[in-house]
């Protein structure tokens, strides 16, 4: 297994590009099922959850190639017959379980494994299936895959989530594309990869009101036709990024970065004492001198602290002067960073679901291991500021959601390799 090392190197200075959402394209993906004619998506990140997508939607019958060195992906459905998404692939990846709504919208019929993912808190899906029953879906769940069918086909109707679930406002988004009659969810998750999906969607002849505010009204339509739809950018990519300045000091400017993506996080480095300035090709962030301020962060949901820049925030905080308090309130067990912090370290104490972090002046490097996609990329985050070398093992979790980590952040200065094993 690959291991990454890092070596404190002092302040970082360049450009580093921001690709494409995984997420938002994990969502777009699957919406080919829901037309017999191509979809084809650009500004592509080149991950292994997209090659597991792939993988899915082939296994359904789909044809799906990649272009363009991996950046543009052209799907076409109009031979997938099979409606059932097997435990194989599915456990690789929560996002499989995108495929739902499309699958049923298309067949009348889905069976879809219960999925896996990364390992940080039950992920019930209970909101997805609520959604659909409403549509007139039946679902029962038998031997780890949801059996759904839709006996009269799907119908329109009213749906206010319990919580403003991502993946289930976007499996019912997809699935109402098709439905009979006017589909109106409430409560919708308002997460910029939504309105990108209801973009896409809205190219192939869906009739979607109001993505990115919590009511989206959806008429159906009878069918869906063939789109090409750029993929937004990525912006816990871009989060991720900018967090680089602020801990090992320096300039970096993020290319395609875009500040009405992340406005809780970017108040939040602004109020630690990083500067952040639109530019006109991104963003530019920097920490020119001093240390970084103490703050306290809350998770919630968009336009809110993203839960998914939690990890790498409480890497930046581990330096800052003074105590921090992170909130987490997404995901119940999702600190699994921090034990890791501390063998650098770090001052963080867990309690439930709050972890207070008392800045120390420096981290030092020490072989650390990573836990989960986001949890790995805050360990190479806290190694650019560390002193000495810091040895991340299990880094496959960081190649399903950061392309060419190493090089990114060569590319500014950073000291860092990867050793295969
Ligand atoms: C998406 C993102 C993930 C991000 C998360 C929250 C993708 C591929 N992944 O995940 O990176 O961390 O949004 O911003 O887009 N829940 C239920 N029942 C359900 C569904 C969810 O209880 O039916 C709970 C989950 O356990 C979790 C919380 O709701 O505690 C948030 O989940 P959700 O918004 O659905 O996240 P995902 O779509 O899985």
């Amino acid at each position: 297994m690959d291991k990454i090392i890092v070596t404190g190197n002092g302040p970082l200075s360049g450009q580093i590009p921001i690709a494409g959402a995984k997420n938002a394209c994990l969502a777009l993906m699957p919406a080919t099922l829901l037309s017999e004619e191509p979809l084809t998506l650009t500004n592509v990140p080149r991950l292994s959850d997209i090659a597991t997508m792939s993988e899915l939607l082939q296994s359904l019958g789909a044809e799906v190639s990649t272009l363009a060195d991996g950046r543009v992906v052209a799907m076409a459905s109009h031979n997938a017959e099979n409606h059932v998404a097997q435990y194989d692939i599915v456990r690789k990846m929560r996002a499989s379980n995108l495929v739902l709504g499309p699958l049923l919208a298309r067949h009348g019929r889905a069976v879809v494994s219960l999925p896996g993912g990364c390992a940080i808190g039950a992920r019930p899906m209970d909101i997805h299936i609520f959604g659909l029953e409403k549509m007139g879906a039946e679902i029962e769940l038998r031997e780890g895959y949801l059996h759904a069918t839709a006996p009269g086909g799907l119908k329109g109707a009213k749906i206010a989530l319990p919580f403003a679930s991502v993946g289930a406002t976007e499996n019912i988004l997809m699935a109402a594309t098709l439905a009979r009659g006017t589909t109106v969810i409430e409560n919708a998750a308002r997460e910029p990869e939504i309105c990108d999906l209801a973009a896409c969607l809205s190219a192939m002849g869906a009739k979607i009101e109001g993505a990115g505010t919590s009511t989206i009204t959806i008429e159906g339509v009878h069918r869906l036709h063939g789109a090409t739809h750029p993929v937004i950018a990525d912006r816990i990519e871009l989060g991720t990024y900018m967090i680089a300045p602020a801990i090992a000091g320096g300039e970096v400017e993020l290319t395609g970065g875009r500040a009405d993506l992340l406005p809780a996080f970017i108040e939040k480095l602004e109020e630690a004492g990083v500067s952040v300035e639109e530019t006109q090709g991104g963003l530019k962030v920097a920490r020119r001198n001093g240390r970084i301020r103490a703050v306290d962060v809350r998770t919630e949901v968009f336009p809110g602290f993203p839960t998914d820049l939690q990890a790498q925030m409480m890497a930046l905080l581990c330096t800052a002067e003074g105590e921090s308090t992170l909130e987490e309130t997404i995901f119940e067990n999702r600190f699994m960073h921090a034990p890791e912090l501390m063998r650098m370290g770090a001052e963080i104490e867990v309690h439930g679901g709050t972890a207070r972090v008392r800045g120390v002046e420096r981290l030092k490097g020490a072989p650390v291991m990573a836990t989960d996609l986001r949890a790995s990329v805050s360990l190479i985050l806290a190694g650019l500021a560390a002193e000495g070398e810091t040895i991340v093992s299990r880094v496959y979790h960081l190649d399903r959601g950061y392309e060419h980590v190493e090089e990114k952040l060569r590319g500014v200065g950073a000291r860092i390799e990867r050793v295969k094993e």
